[in-house]
């Protein structure tokens, strides 16, 4: 099966390349500027014409949360346009696609984990310009499956976890909020989880087609508590330490606002065949170690 991701050098795309190698029936093709470029017009149905792709995983988008406040036309452009582009291309050449999404669709004012179903109501341009990407993706191929994921780390690209590592040698303490809660996720371990939801695909199961999907690292926790993590596993493997502040989000205004609980609830995905992801302290450990090791 011939599959083809775009955002070639992010985290997922690169976790994906890697983890794919353990698919042997996938023929992996990434794709990313300069020749995928998504601000421009038709750049992606050109691609997926010519390459004519059995599926395409659309992991590149405008991830900059703040940036994006002063920038919502490109950020718009990226997420919400060029995705649908993207599913309309699929659509004409008989491509299945998943789409990568976010809980930041959600406004985080719920007081348990988020279903697919329960109402979004993103707080910033990044969350809003997804959700309009969750739409013209829909429209243009109804049959698209919508992963929503959040916080995710790897050994790659930025990451939470890849700066505490690095301040943790800087610095001796850091200041980390403390009220914000979210599903830590290893890009790697989501890149299992889009492959195998890939080959159930290629071997006729039609499960997962129209839907959408929360696929996040199966812990609930806060920044600071993600950082005292890190912290504890760098101190087991011997690396050099902060000690971990936290504090309340008005200590640390960011130009995006950001949902106090966006943690996601994983039961469809598991209920439909997927695959529980690793607990939270081995895909950290295995990440961290990458980190260290580099
Ligand atoms: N990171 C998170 O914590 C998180 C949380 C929830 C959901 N998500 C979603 O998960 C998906 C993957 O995230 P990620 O962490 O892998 O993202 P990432 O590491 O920030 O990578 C984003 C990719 O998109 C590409 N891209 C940006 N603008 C582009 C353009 N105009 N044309 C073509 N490619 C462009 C980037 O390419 P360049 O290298 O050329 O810039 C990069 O390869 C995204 O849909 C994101 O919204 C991420």
């Amino acid at each position: 099966m011939k599959l083809l991701v775009t955002g070639r050098t992010g985290q997922v795309a690169t976790s994906l390349v890697e983890r794919a190698q353990c698919f042997p029936m996938v023929e992996l093709l990434t794709a990313g500027r300069p020749d995928l470029d998504l601000a421009i017009l038709g750049s992606a149905k050109a691609l997926i014409d010519a390459v004519r792709p059995d599926f395409v995983i659309n992991t590149a988008a405008y991830t900059a949360v703040d940036a994006a406040e002063d920038s919502p036309d490109e950020a718009y452009r990226i997420n919400a346009d060029a995705a649908g582009e993207i599913a309309a291309a699929c659509a004409s050449t008989g491509a299945r696609l998943i789409h990568l999404s976010t809980d930041y669709v959600f406004d985080g004012t719920s007081d348990r984990p988020y279903r697919e179903d329960d109402p979004v109501a993103p707080l910033s341009v990044y969350g809003k310009s997804k959700l309009a990407g969750e739409v013209a993706v829909r429209l243009a191929l109804p049959g698209a499956t919508i992963v929503r994921t959040a916080w995710i780390y790897s050994p790659f690209g930025h990451n939470f976890v890849r700066t505490m590592v690095r301040l943790a040698g800087e610095r001796d303490e850091v200041s980390v909020v403390d009220d914000q809660h979210g599903n830590p996720t290893s890009a790697l371990d989501l890149a299992d989880a889009i492959l195998a939801l890939a080959a159930r695909w290629s071997s006729g199961d039609a499960g997962g087609e129209g839907e959408i999907y929360h696929l996040a690292g199966p812990d609930a926790i806060s920044w600071a508590e993600l950082s005292a993590k890190v912290m504890e596993r760098l101190r087991a493997l011997g690396q050099p330490v902060a000690t971990v502040r936290p504090i309340p989000s008005a200590d640390w205004p960011t130009k995006a606002p950001r949902p106090r609980n966006s943690t996601l609830d994983t039961a469809k995905y598991l209920r439909d065949g997927g695959s529980a992801m690793h607990s939270f302290d081995a895909s950290l450990e295995q990440v961290i170690r990458r980190l260290v090791a580099a």
